[in-house]
């Protein structure tokens, strides 16, 4: 199959790209002149290159020339931001782009991620702008795989994990509430998924749910991550969805997340892995398997003053 990987130089877009390659199939990815080409690896060689942007369908015409298949994850990044574009921009005008243009050059399926929760409900500009992209893909009439993962384990790296380790012995969790529940997973699992996806018939005009086979609280993970490190903490107090938004509603400063953001991820929600490894088959990255390289590693790498790893 030709596909197009919008997104190649992101964390699931590489891998996701590196799986298609393997899988034989000829890959083109989306890049721009400051994307990180680097991120393929050794599937670098293996890809052709082409300079363009979602936001410009000119670009998309050519790139989209041939194509059968296009996986597309993307996000609004800092650098986008800077651009002074937004997530109805980047997350929902840019897959509006992609399908436009896709149906005009024959493009035959189109494979997404969105996440775990997005819905017509949701009250923010992230989670509405994906709401309304998974709509244009399911009313496109091309054959599509929606994902909406869980957690991934790559955002404990940099979060979870360096914040269990400064917090030391402590029972209070202070970003977020610590009972709602989980399933995370690997972004790599999820790319492998997505390559499979190109050709599993199981998976066509599917909107999926996909979390890793652990379902765990906020404070279970929190509760692994410090017996890992080796620090005597048991997490028993979190913060309150309604404190936290109160909290950021009634501070002068801006918060990193927003008060309607905090209202859609802010979600107790667990996903049914069987359904994932019906369609998919594959062996998912436990969590406890995954802190038990990753926790050492970054507590080595705190500990040396080192910047910690993402
Ligand atoms: N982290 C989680 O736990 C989690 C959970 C659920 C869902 N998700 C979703 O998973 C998706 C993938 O996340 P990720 O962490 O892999 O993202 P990422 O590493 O930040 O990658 C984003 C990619 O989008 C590309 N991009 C952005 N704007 C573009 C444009 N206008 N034209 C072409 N390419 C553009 C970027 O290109 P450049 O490299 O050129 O900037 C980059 O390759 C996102 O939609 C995210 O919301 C993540």
């Amino acid at each position: 199959m030709n596909v197009l990987v919008v997104g190649a130089t992101g964390d699931v877009g590489s891998e996701a790209a590196k799986f298609a390659v393997a899988g034989g199939h000829t890959v083109r990815a989306l890049v721009r002149s400051t994307s990180n080409r680097d991120k393929l690896g050794e599937a670098k060689t293996r890809v052709e290159f082409f300079e363009g942007d979602m936001l410009d369908t000119a670009s998309l015409e050519q790139a989209l020339t041939g194509i059968d298949a296009i996986i597309v994850s993307i996000r609004l990044t800092p650098g986008e931001t800077k651009k002074g574009r937004t997530y109805k921009d980047v997350e929902e005008q840019g897959i509006q782009n992609l399908i436009e243009v896709g149906k005009k050059k024959g493009v035959k399926k189109i494979i997404h991620v969105s996440a775990a929760g997005v819905g017509p409900h949701c009250v923010s500009d992230m989670y509405g702008a994906k709401h309304q992209a998974e709509e244009a893909i399911r009313n496109s009439g091309l054959d599509y795989t929606i994902f909406k993962p869980s957690g991934m384990f790559k955002d404990f790296r940099f979060f979870h994990i360096p914040a269990v380790i400064k917090l030391g012995e402590t029972s209070t969790w202070p970003t977020s509430p610590i009972e709602f529940h989980m399933n995370p997973l690997s972004h790599v699992d999820l790319a492998q998924c997505m390559a499979d996806a190109l050709t599993n018939p199981k998976a066509s005009y599917k909107t999926l749910e996909i979390g890793g086979p652990d379902t765990i609280t906020q404070g279970d993970l929190l509760d692994m991550i410090a017996k890992e490190a080796g620090i005597n903490a048991h997490y028993t107090k979190g913060v309150s969805k309604e404190d936290l938004i109160a909290r950021v509603k009634s501070s002068p400063q801006p918060a990193f997340f927003t008060a309607e953001q905090l209202e859609d991820f802010l979600i107790d929600k667990e996903i049914d892995h069987g359904i994932i490894q019906n369609i998919f088959g594959i062996k998912f990255q436990r969590v406890s398997d995954f802190l038990k390289k990753a926790v050492p590693e970054i507590k080595a790498a705190m500990s040396q003053g080192a910047p910690q790893p993402h």
